[in-house]
């Protein structure tokens, strides 16, 4: 599947979806916000303090805004193919969009940086493994030197008991979370039928594949992984 064909893009390409994403993720994911501050801590360890950073799949702006609210001198490149899910991102941050440039498009084709610092939040999970690396691989191009990335998915053993197991999980939490039970069984099945879902040690290979070095796991919850690395 390229990136192209990628299904879920006509949900993110639909503007109602789009207004009503912001409610969504942290009902799916465990500690949906803390991921934001563990990038941000990630981040700043390598970080200059006016940092460029850039943003992959950051349509919605929840990742812009928290980054950009925890450090006043950050300025960043959102990269999203989803024009209703950047002008939601643009709408979101207000006053912030000052600092903040949206790049309607794919990575390949997104500005070159160099950037000091880069992520991919809830995103390479819709990629298949191959334009995952290619994906990342792009984003590693952009990155100077040294330069931190931190990626956070859906990604869990592939077995097929433990995958059924964590799939009814992922839906039994976000019910717990207050997700209408309908909406939750039908997230479960989309994610189940149309993301590539790999198991963690597979997406740590490919975001080594990709040419990041010290690729470490910081973040497990449920169905989700998170991993940071460093641009050689
Ligand atoms: C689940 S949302 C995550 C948005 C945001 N990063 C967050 O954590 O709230 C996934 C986003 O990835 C975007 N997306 C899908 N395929 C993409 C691709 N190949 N490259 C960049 N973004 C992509 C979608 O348009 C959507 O805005």
């Amino acid at each position: 599947m390229s990136d192209k064909a990628n299904p879920f893009l006509e949900m993110f390409n639909d503007p109602e979806q789009a207004a009503r994403y912001a409610d969504g993720p942290a009902k799916f994911m465990p500690g949906f916000f803390d991921v934001h501050r563990m990038a941000g801590v990630l981040l700043r360890e390598r970080a200059p303090r006016n940092a460029h950073v850039l943003a992959h799949g950051a349509g919605g702006g929840l990742e812009l805004e928290a980054f950009a609210r925890q450090n006043e001198n950050w300025t960043f490149l959102g990269v999203d193919p989803a024009q209703p899910m950047l002008d939601e991102a643009r709408r979101r941050l207000g006053p912030l969009i000052e600092r903040v440039s949206l790049h309607h498009g794919f990575i390949e084709d997104a500005p070159k940086g160099p950037f000091d610092a880069a992520t991919s939040l809830l995103t390479l999970h819709f990629l298949d493994a191959e334009t995952r690396e290619r994906t990342v691989s792009e984003i590693v191009q952009r990155l100077k030197p040294g330069a931190p990335f931190v990626a956070a998915h859906c990604s869990f053993s592939q077995t097929p008991t433990e995958r059924e197991a964590w799939l009814s999980r992922y839906r039994e939490f976000a019910k717990a979370s207050g997700a209408d039970a309908e909406m939750a069984e039908n997230a479960r099945m989309a994610v189940a039928e149309m993301m590539t879902l790999l198991d963690p040690g597979a997406d740590k290979a490919i975001l080594r594949a990709a040419g990041l070095s010290g690729v470490t796991q910081f973040y497990a919850a449920f169905t989700w992984r998170g991993w940071f690395g460093y641009a050689p």
